[in-house]
């Protein structure tokens, strides 16, 4: 067997038997040109930080990491921009030779860093992105007037300070004109991402999945270290302690789906059981408010006995 060949890293196996982009043409390409285009990257966050450095590691050029001209915003512009190759620069600054401007700025800023911007470039023919999972492309409506073609490519995924999760087959969600999505398309694609449209008008409700995919179970976990409190183990032996079953069950979701995954009191039918849990939980509100709601939610989707009485058990008028 050719050792050379089982050293080539997975990403890029997979990169090379991923989907074929598309060549999309920008200012400063010449005409059949395949190149990439070049991008530059509002905001130098949590999204900006892993975006930038896939770019990168994707052969794309980061020109410039733009950012709002205060001393801490410029501390991390210049961090990401020095990672990546690129000039930091503030959005007076900035010199917008980029075919790609990428908003990487919290959602309520998407619109108000596109107003910043509007006229401190030329916008025709530029593709102006932003990676909100809510907002449509929409949001940078003003560029489109001004000539530029605009998309939201949202990554399904989470971003936080101190992880940077590989994008290796994490699905996009592409919304927004034409020339812009197919843009996206191609990054996406290059990223070794897996890119698929949405509708705009399913943009909050694709949202909503992904709060509760990620922010939401995160809050989840932390009401369970809570419980753990009351039998008296402690927040970081709790986490310790609880990720066992929680490996099982992510593993088991994934090869069998949430019915077959689901174990537990409900399943069972053991109702005393689910009256104790509620008898302790009351000393812990906020705890036995998820508690309910999870356990109805279950009774709706999921397997169980003695269905009826539990259903009158966790129903809202048996506080
Ligand atoms: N984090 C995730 O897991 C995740 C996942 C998918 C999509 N997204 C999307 O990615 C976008 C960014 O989220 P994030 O989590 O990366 O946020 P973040 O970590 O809070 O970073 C936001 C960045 O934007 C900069 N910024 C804020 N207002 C600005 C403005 N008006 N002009 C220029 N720069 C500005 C901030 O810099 P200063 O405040 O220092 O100026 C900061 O560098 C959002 O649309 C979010 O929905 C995030």
């Amino acid at each position: 067997m050719n050792a050379t060949k089982l050293t080539i890293p997975n990403r890029l196996m997979r990169r090379r038997h991923a989907e074929k982009p598309d060549s999309v043409m920008l200012p400063g390409m010449p005409a059949g040109s395949s190149a990439k285009p070049h991008i530059a990257i509002v905001g130098a966050g949590n999204l900006a930080s892993a975006l930038a450095a896939e770019l990168r590691a994707a052969n794309y050029t980061i020109d410039e990491v733009i950012s709002r001209a205060t001393r801490e915003s410029i501390r991390k512009a210049r961090a990401l921009a020095g990672k990546v190759e690129a000039s930091a620069t503030t959005i007076d600054c900035a010199r917008f030779r980029s075919g790609v401007i990428w908003f990487c700025v919290p959602d309520r800023e998407i619109a108000r860093a596109a107003e910043s911007l509007r006229n401190v470039a030329d916008w025709k023919s530029k593709i102006a992105l932003h990676s909100s999972g809510a907002l449509t492309s929409d949001t940078l409506a003003l560029l489109r007037k001004r000539g530029a073609s605009v998309a939201s490519v949202h990554p399904l995924m989470t971003f936080v300070n101190g992880s940077r999760p590989s994008l290796e087959g994490v699905p996009f969600a592409l919304e927004g004109d034409p020339k812009a999505v197919r843009a996206a398309r191609s990054l996406v694609l290059n990223l070794g991402a897996k890119p698929f449209s949405i509708r705009r008008e399913h943009k909050a409700a694709y949202h909503a999945w992904g709060m509760f995919a990620s922010p939401l179970l995160v809050a989840l976990l932390a009401v369970t270290e809570r419980v753990a409190g009351t039998a008296g183990i402690k927040r970081k032996e709790a986490r310790e302690r609880m990720l066992p079953i929680l490996r099982q069950t992510l593993a088991n979701y994934e090869r069998m789906g949430a019915p077959l995954s689901f174990s537990g009191p409900i399943v069972r039918g053991d109702v005393e059981t689910v009256k104790k849990h509620l008898k302790i939980l009351r000393g812990i509100p906020p705890a036995r408010e998820v508690y309910l709601a999870l356990a109805r939610a279950a009774l709706r989707d999921l397997p169980a006995k003695n269905r009826s009485e539990l259903t009158s058990l966790l129903s809202p008028g048996r506080r």
